[in-house]
């Protein structure tokens, strides 16, 4: 048995063997003498073609129509060069099992279907070309993503998913909860066990065993504490945010990747982001040109080449204060109007990567310390922190990252600033009382790198089972 994928590549060199494919059958085609079967394996965007005459064996299967678009079969052929153009090869059937029949109700025929339609079938989507490409991108870019950082000496770390913490200090946290479960209860619904007071609300007293905790909304804290002994450290894993924004670059469960470099500070930080972008970028471009190939054509025409300048070209870089200017000399009208100090919207990052930048990353650095989050480290002016975002065309903001602020003195006073508890970061704070170095790390959304690679517009488009306000099924 091999996939359908080694099948098609090596096709030519197979001539006359005997091969068995396994997979689900995509369109079925009949003709007078013969009937072609187009069947997918998930392994690549190609189908192979089985060509299926009376007297192959399993012939019935197609004359009484067990055999559908959907069902998933089992094929033995001979290895053949093709007649039609589209492929090179395809597979003469000399037997035929259909392994599991398919319901005429199967949504996802032969027909062009609406990505918002697919949203609705979340367990069926991935049969569609578009998904199985995004699927398998998505997938070549978390396996390269652990090459760059391991071929760099990075460490990974499992962060936690629950926790006390809320990082970035935004309030945008889940909480956690734990169930009393009640054994008379007839149903077994977790929401049945869901701790209530006397009068029904739901009780907060009983989070986890007693103590509060949330779902992480960033693994960067506990990053610190591994960087401040294993030097380079990075996370892989989901975060959680509730913010209620539905918008196309936004999910309440989404994947970060964190690294945290020790003895580093914002300059490499930047160089760390620029060189691990470069690096999956080209990785893809390498190693996934069919479905790269498909999202050219079918999703965003030109996103090769596009990719291929990010591998190629320097990242544009420049402080907040020249984009604010830049922005302030800009002939478009935006809806929220500029001046320094004030948060940067999405039409302002697009604007900057799309017209400013004609459609190359840009880094912006040294932000208003009052728009950014309490760990950063302060500059010298007083005003500013030394943070940076990582722009892209279409997305805004890819990367956020910073130099962390390693002086005790300097981190308890922004605490007290910000009228945070310095108690519930005591912990953070011993980083800084025990051989503190300078350290710096960066968070890319993970759905946010997909959506960039592949074109896709929705990043509920971009993770197999999205959660956002209103999706939490499947
Ligand atoms: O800019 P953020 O909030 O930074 C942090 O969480 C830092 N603690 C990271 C660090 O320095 N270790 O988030 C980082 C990135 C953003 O640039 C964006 O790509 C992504 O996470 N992101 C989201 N992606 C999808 N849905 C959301 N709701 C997101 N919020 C942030
Ligand atoms: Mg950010």
């Amino acid at each position: 048995i091999v996939d359908i994928k080694g099948g098609v590549d090596e096709g030519l060199n197979r001539l006359g063997e005997t091969l068995e494919v396994r997979g689900w059958v995509r369109t079925l085609r009949a003709q007078s003498s013969v009937t072609f079967i187009e069947v997918n394996d998930g392994s690549c965007i190609s189908n192979m073609q089985c060509v299926m005459s009376s007297d192959s064996e399993g012939y019935d299967q197609v004359e009484s129509g067990v055999i559908s678009t959907g069902a998933s079969v089992w094929i033995q052929g001979t290895v053949v060069a093709s007649q039609g153009s589209k492929q090179k090869v395809e597979l003469k059937v000399d037997k035929l099992v259909t392994v599991g029949t398919c319901d005429p109700s199967f949504p996802i025929q032969k027909k062009r279907v609406s990505r918002e339609f697919l949203r609705t079938k979340a367990h069926l989507r991935p049969r569609t070309n578009t998904f199985g490409a995004v699927s398998r991108v998505r997938n070549a870019l978390a396996y390269a993503t652990h090459k760059f950082f391991q071929e760099n000496g990075f460490v990974w770390l499992s962060s936690p998913i629950i926790t006390a913490s809320d990082c970035e200090g935004a309030g945008e946290q889940f909480c956690v909860t734990t169930l009393v479960p009640n054994s008379s209860e007839a149903s077994h619904s977790p929401v049945n066990a869901i701790p209530t007071t006397k009068d029904g609300s739901i009780d907060w007293s009983k989070d986890f065993f007693g103590k509060p905790a949330f779902l992480t909304v960033s693994g960067q804290l506990n990053a610190e504490t591994y960087a401040t002994a294993l030097t380079d450290v990075y996370t892989f894993g989901p975060t959680f945010r509730a913010e209620n924004s539905n918008t196309s670059r936004h999910l309440a469960e989404f994947w970060m990747i964190e690294p945290e470099l020790a003895f580093a500070d914002l300059e490499d930080d930047m160089a760390c982001a620029t060189a691990y972008l470069q690096y999956v970028v080209k990785y893809i471009l390498d190693n996934c040109k069919e479905d790269m190939d498909f999202f050219n054509t079918w999703i965003e025409k030109g996103i090769v080449d596009r990719l291929s300048d990010v591998v190629e070209k320097n990242v544009v870089q420049l402080t907040y204060t020249d984009a604010v200017e830049l922005l302030l000399k800009a002939k478009k009208k935006f809806e929220f109007p500029v001046t320094w100090g004030c948060d940067l919207q999405s039409e302002h990052e697009r604007y900057i990567t799309e017209q400013a930048f004609g459609g190359c990353p840009v880094i912006i650095r040294d932000y208003p310390k009052e728009i950014k989050a309490f760990y950063m480290r302060q500059n010298d002016d007083g005003k500013t922190v030394a943070a940076m975002d990582m722009l892209v065309p279409r997305i805004g903001e890819l990367i956020g990252g910073s130099q962390r602020e390693e002086r005790l003195g300097h981190l308890e006073q922004r605490l007290d600033d910000l009228k945070l508890d310095r108690e519930s970061y005591w912990w953070y704070l011993d980083l800084r009382r025990y051989g503190s170095v300078p350290h710096a790390g960066f968070g890319l959304g993970f759905e946010r790198l997909v959506q960039f690679a592949t074109g896709i517009d929705n990043i509920r488009d971009a993770i197999p089972f999205p959660r956002a306000p209103g999706s939490a099924d499947f």
